[in-house]
């Protein structure tokens, strides 16, 4: 459930118009909710119950830095990917102790920061970052704290780009070769067993492939229990899909309780790192029409948000809901494809709408809080928005919108 919705005919985030966002801050232009953010990491964190547990928000999905100190200050955990957004968690306020350090390419200064604040658990996914990791630590006089991301080779039902746990995938290390490393991680004195994870991929809408990535991760954690091997936790990843069009992906409750019930009673600490279950419905992109355009084949919608404030549906051709910001009914419906102004034929929102449009009406593309800003560029030399939140009655500008100056900062000329 999200905080975007109508109320007298116009489309309203929490209790402000989006229109008189529009006014204020122009388009295109992010919209955030904070009641929609918080409602999503506390349906995570109170589903586990009394359950040991961290939720710790993939980062990668909006890292705006109003969003983390958000979810900061409801105690919530991070799962990073890079030194950029390890700093971006500690100036947001968050605690390096729930940090989680994921990623197949980790620099050597990226794992001496990571170090140096004290991370949770740096999740090592090829062999060799623990020797890099054994070196820095003992350079660093510390015990670098590890789990393994493994392969847990399960299908996860979703796009191609985004399934990450299968064999030919380039991600995690493969079960089979886990007990030798775990026992290599024990036996050194500056590395240290902290637990075991896998992301088997992203917008999953059943919960099965997590209960068949569950089981595989019992049977290691419990088979190194048995050699006296012991994990603290098991961090599950992030993946938990949400509802674009007409998905129906199982709610953070539905999706923990199924977990708790296949861990039968055994008290292992649970990790999970959701990003676009909790940004993705809190965030929509809101964007003006330029022009309406009749081709021999068929209307164009024109608006001024394009695929590098929005690459989804150009990259993965994504399916995302495009609503009237005040929908009228003086004019006909036609079927548009709503596209940018940058010049390739893939830069399209969405294709074959039917919608009512007018020049200069506002539109709201739906569920662009996760993957949205994020993934967002400069191409066509184009500023990306602003990113304002909405606070019940309240704006607060997160990011202002870029300026033409921002464009070649830090360019230079031949002399
Ligand atoms: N943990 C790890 C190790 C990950 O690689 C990811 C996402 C997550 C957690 C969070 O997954 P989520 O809960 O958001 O599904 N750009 C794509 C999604 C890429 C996801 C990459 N990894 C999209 O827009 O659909």
């Amino acid at each position: 459930m999200d905080f975007f919705d109508y109320r007298d005919g116009e489309l309203y985030a929490e209790d402000v118009p989006v229109a008189a966002i529009a006014a204020e801050y122009g388009t295109p232009a992010y919209v955030y909710s904070r009641a929609t953010l918080e409602r999503h990491w506390r349906a995570f964190d109170a589903a586990f119950g009394g359950h040991p547990h961290l939720i710790c928000y993939a980062v990668k999905a909006n890292s705006n830095l109003a969003v983390l100190n958000l979810l900061a200050r409801l105690g919530s955990g991070f799962d990073i990917v890079s030194v950029g957004e390890l700093e971006r968690v500690l100036r947001a306020g968050g605690d390096p102790a729930k940090v989680v350090f994921s990623g197949v390419g980790k620099r050597e200064d990226e794992l001496r920061l990571a170090l140096e604040v004290g991370i949770r658990c740096f999740n090592v996914e090829v062999p060799q970052e623990l020797d890099r990791l054994e070196r820095l630590a003992e350079e660093m006089g510390v015990r670098a704290p590890v789990s393994l991301r493994v392969n847990p080779d399960v299908d996860a039902r979703t796009h191609p780009y985004i399934a990450t746990g299968l064999k030919e995938n380039k991600f995690g290390i493969d079960v089979a070769e886990a007990p030798d490393l775990y026992r290599r991680i024990a036996d050194s004195s500056h590395l240290e067993v902290e637990g075991i994870d896998c992301h088997i991929g992203s917008q999953l809408t059943h919960v099965e492939p997590f209960l068949d990535a569950l089981d595989r991760v019992l049977e290691l954690a419990e088979g190194l229990a048995a050699e006296g091997i012991t994990l603290r936790h098991l961090d599950l990843g992030g993946g938990l899909g949400i509802r674009y069009h007409d998905e129906n992906p199982p709610l953070p409750a539905e999706y923990v309780a199924a977990l708790l019930e296949r861990l039968g009673g055994r008290d292992w600490e649970i990790l999970l790192e959701p990003g676009r279950a909790i940004a993705g419905n809190a965030g929509i992109l809101v964007t003006r029409v330029e022009y309406l355009k009749r081709t021999p084949a068929k209307w164009f919608a024109i608006v001024d948000a394009a695929m590098n404030d929005l690459l989804r549906p150009a990259l993965y051709d994504a399916w995302q809901e495009i609503v009237p910001v005040r929908p009228r009914d003086d004019i006909p419906v036609r079927e548009y494809d709503i596209v940018g102004p940058v010049c390739e034929t893939g830069d399209f929102l969405g294709r074959g709408r039917h919608l009512a449009l007018g020049e200069g009406d506002l539109l709201a593309v739906r569920s662009a809080g996760a993957y949205g800003f994020t993934m967002s560029s400069n191409y066509n030399s184009r500023p990306r928005p602003p990113e304002i939140l909405v606070d019940g009655g309240r704006l607060h500008l997160a990011r202002r919108r870029e300026t033409l100056e921002d464009l070649w900062r830090g360019e230079q000329v031949l002399p």
